[in-house]
């Protein structure tokens, strides 16, 4: 069950130092006009540190970019339940730059639907999202490995994946929405990751290292 909005934009800040407080402030708040201005879903995944004030400051959802299911000893680890309590509506789990075991990513799958938040879990290929679907998460975000951080979209590389994962996950469950990643850069691609049935994308680069921030957003915002 997923609870954030559709279709959606999450920016992924990463690590990047670009998008780190006191400047990923900036960025959310550029990020939240347009949401309001175009009327679509933005979402910004960001670092732990970050989130309790980007998530009192800011009228869009963050989430998380990875949570360990955790409540006790656990000495850095990163507690779901204090990301939940910081403000994250929602956590990226699994992502490329950060894999996990399948029992790994079912534990936090299970994890955040206890805390009520969504669980957006990153498959590199059509056999993991199809597993992954099989674990019931809020959403999955297909983002082929190699194509991250370049400058050839998903949705124009590998359109056939695109549609495999979107029919595949259909028939598995149909309430789980397919988002995709990796390469987005223009509005073409973004238009073309809609018409191929995706209901939304996970964009990085193509932002955070953008020069004109409220640009690079709008455009693939008013594209979604
Ligand atoms: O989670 C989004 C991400 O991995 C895509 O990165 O830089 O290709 O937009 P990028």
């Amino acid at each position: 069950m997923y609870r954030l909005r559709l279709p959606l934009m999450i920016i992924n800040t990463k690590s990047y130092k670009e998008a780190l407080l006191p400047d990923g402030l900036l960025l959310g708040r550029i990020a939240e006009q347009v949401a309001e201005e175009l009327g679509i879903n933005i979402v910004l995944a960001i670092q732990p540190t970050d989130i309790y004030i980007l998530a009192s400051r800011l009228n869009i959802p963050i989430i998380a970019q990875h949570f360990d299911p955790v409540e006790s000893r656990a000495t850095g680890s990163i507690s779901g339940l204090a990301i939940k309590q910081a403000g994250a509506r929602g956590s990226l789990i699994n992502h490329s730059e950060k894999r996990l075991a399948l029992n790994s990513i079912e534990k936090r799958i299970k994890y955040a639907n206890i805390l009520g938040i969504d669980s957006i879990v990153c498959a590199s290929g059509l056999e993991e999202a199809k597993t992954i679907a099989r674990l019931d998460p809020s959403m999955i975000a297909i983002e082929p490995p190699e194509l991250i951080a370049g400058n050839i979209s998903v949705s124009s590389a590998r359109p056939e994946l695109l549609i495999g994962v979107v029919d595949s996950v259909k028939r598995i469950n149909h309430n789980i929405p397919v988002l995709c990643g990796a390469g987005i850069k223009t509005g073409r691609d973004v238009a073309r990751a809609r018409d191929l049935g995706v209901k939304g994308i996970l964009v990085s680069s193509g932002i955070v290292l953008a020069r004109d921030w409220d640009k690079a957003i709008r455009e693939l915002a008013s594209n979604l």
